[in-house]
């Protein structure tokens, strides 16, 4: 027996305090951990957002998220094959645009054969069973990295609309399987279902960004798509405050009853609340984005030998599911996936 120098334990009584429940008892073993196991992670969970570039053969790495490229559209296609080998469902991409292409109002974004647009061609093309998303929002393609359109210092809010049923209409007409609207304007899901629906893309799913908020941990994403130094102010008149969690309640309901088929929480785990909420109350599918803040501290932290990298990821990722997501987008896409075919 374990016994603290010269003091005498007190006589507990062990049998009565637990009462026969011992919980312990069913972590002692492999297989009864797994027996007991509430949450599983599969490749069905996965959505691959990956980043597009101009050019052939070209794999640019992003400085700030070590482990991943921005691709040129023949190496994405290579990335889409891989996708289909490991099962992971959907692609999400985001276009570097080149600066010489960026203006006020985002005009490459209604080009037809912008990057994005025949990037998906390409995959649809080449690898037709794995879904692609694209991001509505103009942020990529205008001068000032907002996502809408500026009036003074203002975004303005149903012009914006306007030109984001154009940018999913383009989008569409290329191909894409789930409109992704990251723009965070009021009445942009009506509006682009409609627009949708009118011109015979009723088979297009929607999933809305609806609870987005205005957060620090997209730095290293406006590093890969180049508008970390030209965004002008924060994008805080648009997206969430970080404060608030009823809202995003408010912003979800308005979301459904436009005609969102799937809706995001973003970021993921500082948000798991959120999460959490959406999934319990609105009991759709519910997805979570990994964001590029987070993927760059994990492996930040496990370049510097302070956590388990891989361990991190998996639970990272784990915990999404335990919040209730049906889903997660998340740069490790294709890492985990490699794992969970070789049996974590
Ligand atoms: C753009 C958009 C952003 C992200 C996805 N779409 C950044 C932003 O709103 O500034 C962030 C994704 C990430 O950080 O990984 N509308």
């Amino acid at each position: 027996t374990y016994q603290h120098g010269s003091q005498t334990p007190p006589r507990i009584d062990m049998t009565s305090l637990l009462q026969g429940r011992r919980m312990r008892r069913n972590r002692r073993t492999d297989w009864s951990r797994r027996l007991v196991r509430e949450n599983t992670l599969t490749v069905d969970d996965l959505i691959w957002p990956i980043f597009v570039v101009e050019g052939e053969n070209q794999r640019v790495p992003v400085p700030s998220m070590p482990g991943v490229f921005r691709l040129s559209v023949d190496q994405l296609v290579r990335a889409a094959e891989d996708a289909a080998k490991l099962g992971i469902p959907l692609l999400s991409l985001f276009p570097y645009t080149d600066p010489s292409l960026r203006d006020e109002t985002g005009s490459e974004a209604l080009n037809d054969q912008n990057l994005v647009c025949r990037a998906t061609r390409a995959i649809k093309a080449a690898v037709p069973n794995v879904g692609v998303m694209l991001d509505v929002a103009l942020d990529p393609y205008t001068s000032h990295g907002h996502d809408g359109l500026l009036s003074g210092e203002e975004i303005v809010n149903d012009p914006t609309v306007e030109q984001l049923c154009r940018q999913a209409l383009v989008q569409a007409e290329a191909g894409v399987d789930i409109i992704g609207p990251s723009d965070m304007m009021d009445g942009r899901i009506g509006a682009i279902r409609q627009t949708l629906d009118a011109n015979g893309f009723e088979r297009v799913q929607i999933m809305s960004y609806a609870a987005k908020y205005a957060s620090a941990f997209y730095g290293p994403f406006r590093d890969a798509i180049g508008t970390s130094k030209t965004l002008v102010g924060d994008k805080r008149t648009y997206q969430m405050d970080p404060a608030n969690s009823d809202e995003a309640l408010h912003e979800a309901e308005l979301d459904l009853a436009e005609g969102a088929d799937m809706i995001m929480v973003k970021p993921g785990m500082p948000y798991l609340d959120i999460l959490y909420r959406l999934k319990d109350t609105f009991k759709v599918p519910t997805y979570a984005y990994q964001v590029s803040g987070e993927y760059a501290m994990i492996e930040a932290a496990a370049a510097n030998g302070w956590l388990d990298g891989e361990r991190a990821m998996v639970e990272s990722l784990m915990a999404f599911k335990r919040a209730g997501a049906d889903g997660v987008l998340t740069y490790y896409a294709p890492r985990v996936a490699e794992r969970l075919k070789a049996g974590l």
